[in-house]
């Protein structure tokens, strides 16, 4: 018998964890208009919201957090945390931000106005797929957000390596037919919003040098770069000898500047990046923006302490021995749905499992949204919190206000990085398992309230006959 590998890490301090009642827990969902989102932590026993600034920091990472240089400018710790950037990624120009959002606020607008200065009267971003806030910051920005990911990574139960890839013909024919609009095109790594899902190196190298040759600018959205070259290294025969360090400076020889939210990977509770490879024109003048924005050029939104702890973060994040638990144990979580025949997104994504709500409430309609649905029974069974990634987050047509058809519903189960322990995956499990076997008995939902944009974080819902 082959034997489990145990975390690479042991635990030194704890946080309490409060399981509630279910009448607790039903008053608690009523109170927060049948919406995870407008839940009080301390409602709430296990967290699968996000991945996002809710990890556990290291031992050197809290250390070195006291070591942070809170000077206004020119602090030590930007350039500790330049100089980690440099080295990993081989990126000259760093600038802070308070997380990812604050990089697309501050790089986006400007990308659109000096295309714009060019000609372009449509401007347009290409993406594998947009992360709902990219998109919204594209939008603020005044341009389109279309995503060209490929197909088989909307149908859940085929498998296959690479479902965050770019449809390369897609792509090759926005380029020949559309070149003059767009303004860059943005690779995700690893592919959120279809499941955590990688993106080949080769479909990397293709879709950066198909926009390069045509001068379109690539931009990698980095926030989970280390998951993406963990599967790299897994499943492409060509890199199984390289080290997650080669590999990550492979991937990122292909753009010209990286955002990341250094809340996942990164390993931080909060921070971002906004870097440039080697245009010192750009990076100077998103530097412009950042100083009324997010903060002087030196801090960015953030503390010495924290720019501190995401150097070690960072470096912390190209672990080996760290990537396979995390990802091993993201992966136990949805073999034991997958072996109680909960369909989920398969291969099992970097961060999360993600359960097609489609296939669960077959009579469900979209606008009655499933995944919502289900992620309110499994609150109400078992405090587990978990977010909807399907027709709720997706929203309206900002001109036609129609319902944006979705490509899924998903319930994402978003597992924080060393923080829980595979015996709270077995009651996650379990519990949801419980849950399916009573989706006869669910209520579909409609809204109460709406809100304008970014709706899934601030909506109310009622329930309604089946
Ligand atoms: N890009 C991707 C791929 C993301 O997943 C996120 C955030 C962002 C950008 C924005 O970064 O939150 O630091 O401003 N994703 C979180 C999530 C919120 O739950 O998946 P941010």
């Amino acid at each position: 018998m082959s034997r489990s590998i145990p975390e690479p890490w042991r635990i030194k301090m704890v946080e309490p964890i409060r399981m509630t009642t279910k009448a607790q827990r039903k008053n608690a969902l009523i109170e927060a208009g049948l919406n995870p989102f407008i839940l009080k932590s301390e409602d709430v026993f296990i967290d699968l919201l996000t991945d996002s600034g809710t990890g556990a920091m290291s031992d050197r990472q809290w250390a070195n957090m006291l070591l942070g240089d809170e000077s206004y400018a020119g602090s030590k710790s930007y350039y500790l945390l330049s100089k980690t950037v440099e080295e990993i990624f081989d990126f000259q120009y760093t600038i802070p931000v308070h997380q990812g959002r604050g990089a697309e606020q501050i790089l986006f607008p400007l990308l659109v106005e000096l295309a714009k200065e060019k000609g372009v009267s449509e401007p347009i971003f290409l993406s594998n797929h947009h992360f709902d806030t990219t998109k919204a910051h594209v939008e603020m920005a005044g341009a389109r957000a279309k995503n060209l990911i490929c197909a088989s990574s909307l149908q859940t139960e085929i498998t296959n390596d690479w479902k965050g890839n770019f449809d390369l013909s897609k792509l090759s024919n926005e380029i020949k037919y559309n070149r003059k609009n767009i303004v860059a095109i943005i690779i995700t790594i690893t592919c959120n919003s279809v499941g955590g899902q990688p993106v080949s190196m080769d479909n990397i190298r293709s879709a950066a040098r198909m926009a390069r040759d045509s001068g379109i600018p690539v931009i990698i959205d980095a926030a989970r770069f280390a998951e993406n070259a963990y599967f790299i290294k897994q499943r492409d025969s060509n890199f199984s000898h390289e080290t997650i360090s080669k590999i990550v400076k492979k991937i990122f020889s292909e753009a010209d500047i990286f955002t990341m939210s250094a809340k996942k990977d990164g390993m931080v509770n909060i921070g971002g990046l906004c870097c440039f490879r080697n245009n010192e024109s750009l990076f100077r003048q998103v530097q412009l923006r950042c100083v009324p924005m997010e903060g002087f050029v030196t801090y960015g939104g953030l503390a010495g302490r924290d720019m501190a702890a995401m150097a070690i973060g960072l470096q912390e994040a190209l672990d080996e021995d760290h990537l396979r638990s995390r990802i091993a144990q993201v992966e136990y979580l949805g073999h034991k749905l997958q072996q109680s025949g909960i369909p989920i997104q398969t291969p099992v994504g970097g961060h999360a499992v993600f359960v097609d709500a489609r296939k669960i409430f077959p009579d469900i309609k979209p606008e009655n949204f499933p995944a919502q649905v289900l992620c309110n029974a499994l609150y109400l069974e078992s405090g587990v919190r978990a977010t909807e990634i399907g027709s709720l987050m997706m929203g309206r047509d900002p001109i036609t206000g129609q319902q944006e058809p979705s490509l899924f519903e998903l319930m994402r189960l978003t597992i924080p990085r060393r923080t829980y322990t595979d015996n709270h995956m077995n009651y996650v499990a379990d519990s949801l398992i419980d849950v399916v076997k009573k989706a006869d008995m669910l209520k579909p939902l409609e809204f109460e309230y709406e809100p304008k944009i970014l709706r899934h974080f601030t909506a109310r819902f009622r329930e309604i006959e089946r």
